[in-house]
């Protein structure tokens, strides 16, 4: 496991992540996702666990679900749980934090 931190406070991350939009962060040597809804932050795998799709392009419903552009499978944010589709397995979900010191994410 590694912990990565971004920005330096809340507004800085409150800043790059403008809600509900799914940005792209390189974390060592990985890539994931990362979307802000309000004050909670979600990281997640950038590809969806069915066919593979770009996780970056689906968005995120009022339920805390981030639906894959591609079969609109709906996965839970927080668990990574798929929430309706076929079947596939679960989206890989990282912890995150956001403090007064910026946005902590462990992968
Ligand atoms: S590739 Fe994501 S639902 Fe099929």
């Amino acid at each position: 496991m590694a912990k990565f931190t971004l920005g330096k406070s809340k507004d800085d991350v409150m800043g790059m992540l403008p809600e509900g939009d799914i940005k792209i962060t390189q974390l060592g040597a990985r890539k994931v996702c990362v979307v802000r809804a309000g004050e909670d932050v979600f990281a997640f795998e950038q590809q969806c666990p069915h066919r593979g799709a770009a996780l970056k392009d689906g968005h995120i419903n009022g339920q805390g679900e981030v639906i894959c552009p591609l079969h609109a499978y709906r996965f839970d944010l927080k668990t990574g749980r798929l929430a309706s589709g076929g079947s596939c397995g679960d989206l890989q979900v990282y912890s995150c934090h956001l403090s007064e010191s910026g946005l902590e994410i462990v992968i």
